[in-house]
């Protein structure tokens, strides 16, 4: 019989990281297993992020298109409703056959599912402890540690998962709130606060710097923030929850501006709390391991995933970045490649970030704040998506693509979108950066017409001051 109790490669948590590093792996011929102490894989991106955000994301933006945006079109439908219990359960069901996918294609792949909560006992040694205490340990030649990361709290605020919520209470509320406070203006607190706002709720976002979305480019910011007043948002910027006080009748918080001043008093059915994440890394056994962390809690590696412990590695949430899914997937690729062998590196230069609200945004490479800071000479190109015939047909306009490329070289440095599917826009810039494309390159690349994909081809040539369409 197999040997069940050592492997070539132990990748600790079964998220977008983890699980994709084991799979790879286990192509490349390493003896692989992943312990993953959730019912469920997938971690937090399948089970409570970015899946069934993007369900309820769809399922809300459909109703509010046909409770208000048929008409228009000459389409009539009489009074539009909504089921909510309907609208959580096909959410839960994504949820669980993409879930189930994942323990599919583990099986297709032979990578052992060791299922608990693991310690790394050592470098080469990881103890999993299961359902009712059970323990047992397991030796491998290498650890990938994959864990991710946890709600961010602030003092004086106390999630219960009922009237003051985290991403995961908000993507489950019995009932459509009268009034959602979302503390924090950046992706989870727009992405949620657009499900709920659609289903009707009145929401307010108390965001403590002066913009949404503070690590975005500054001008999608302000779009952002435009398009989302004009949806009902209200946004009050500048400003921090002292308190939060849950009662029967809702919750009751206390505000004041960020700088210091009077407070105020706002009451509310449900308070989102939404401030960012931290990395997850408790009872890992990294202390007594030694494995090394930085000032914010997040695990030291090398440009090659490798902690100071040799034989321990670290990709995704817990080590530095941005918390994305796709990052962390890219990660745990190379680092199982370099784990057999090979060599890889990941281009952090070439990451697109998206937020999923309508107009969505989405960004690749460096902002025009950045590019300021960094002293780097740039020309900018921007269209706008009322200029873009298929916007126009589409009658969804918001918005505008600006490319960015360097003065002197014209390579493309950053490209930032708003507008209708700017997610799916982005890939072609994020290739273009990952290939060192010039804006030229992109401008002379024939688009298909028409659509949105033009704005991009349009923003490229605006670089060069040659825009058709504007
Ligand atoms: P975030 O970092 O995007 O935004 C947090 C916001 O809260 C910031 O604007 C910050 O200035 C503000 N804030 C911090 N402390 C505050 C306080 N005490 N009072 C008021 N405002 C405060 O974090 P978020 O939205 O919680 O998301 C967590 C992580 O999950 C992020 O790293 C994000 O990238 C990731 N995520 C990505 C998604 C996507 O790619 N579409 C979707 C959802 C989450």
């Amino acid at each position: 019989m197999a040997d069940e109790t050592s492997f070539d490669l132990i990748v600790i948590g079964a998220g977008p990281g983890g699980y994709v590093a084991a799979i790879r792996a286990a192509q490349l011929g390493l003896k692989t297993a992943c312990v993953e102490k959730r019912e469920t894989l997938g971690g937090t991106c399948l089970n409570v992020g970015c899946i069934p955000s993007k369900a309820l994301l769809n399922s809300s933006h459909l109703y509010e298109e046909a409770a208000h945006g048929l008409e228009r079109h000459g389409i009539k439908t009489g009074k539009v409703g909504f089921d909510l219990s309907v609208m959580l359960a096909n959410k839960d069901k994504v949820v669980g056959d993409l879930t189930k996918g994942i323990e599919f294609l583990f099986k297709k792949n032979k990578v052992t599912w060791l299922k608990g909560k693991a310690e790394i006992v050592k470098a080469g040694s990881v103890k999993v402890t299961g359902e009712g205490g059970k323990a047992a340990t397991y030796a491998a030649k290498s650890i990938m540690i994959a864990t991710g990361s946890d709600v961010a709290r602030i003092p004086g605020v106390e999630i219960d998962e009922k009237r003051i919520v985290s991403s995961t209470g908000a993507l489950a509320l019995a009932a459509v709130p009268k009034h959602l406070v979302v503390i924090g203006g950046g992706v989870i607190g727009l992405e949620l606060g657009s499900v709920w706002r659609r289903l009707g709720a009145e929401v307010t976002v108390i965001e403590y710097l002066d913009t949404i979305l503070p690590g975005m480019d500054g001008e999608v910011a302000k779009q952002m923030t435009r398009s989302l007043t004009k949806q009902g948002f209200k946004f009050r910027l500048g400003s921090k929850v002292l308190t939060a006080k849950s009662s029967d009748k809702g919750v009751a918080l206390r505000v004041a501006p960020a700088k210091g001043g009077d407070g105020e008093d706002i009451t509310c059915d449900v308070v989102l709390v939404a401030v960012g994440r931290v990395p997850y890394t408790h009872g890992l056994g990294l202390k007594s391991a030694g494995v090394e962390m930085d000032e914010r809690g997040r695990i030291k590696t090398d440009a090659h995933f490798r902690t100071n412990v040799p034989g321990i590695y670290a990709i995704g949430d817990v080590i530095i970045g941005p918390m994305l899914a796709h990052k962390a997937e890219d990660e745990g690729v190379v680092c199982a490649e370099i784990i057999a062998g090979q060599s890889g590196h990941v281009n952090y230069d070439a990451i697109p970030g998206v937020v999923y609200t309508h107009p969505e945004a989405a960004a690749v490479g460096k902002t025009e704040e950045e590019l300021k800071k960094a002293g780097i000479a740039y020309r900018a190109g921007k269209f706008p998506m009322s200029a873009n015939s298929r916007a126009r047909a589409n009658g969804d306009t918001d918005g505008f693509v600006k490319v960015l490329a360097d003065a002197k070289t014209d390579r493309v440095l950053g490209v930032h979108i708003v507008g209708p599917d700017a997610g799916t826009l982005i890939a072609e810039l994020a290739l273009a950066i990952e290939f060192g494309a010039s804006a030229e390159d992109i401008a002379r690349t024939c688009h298909a017409h028409p659509t949105l994909n033009e704005a991009v081809k349009e923003a490229a040539l605006a670089v060069d001051g040659r825009p058709i369409h504007i």
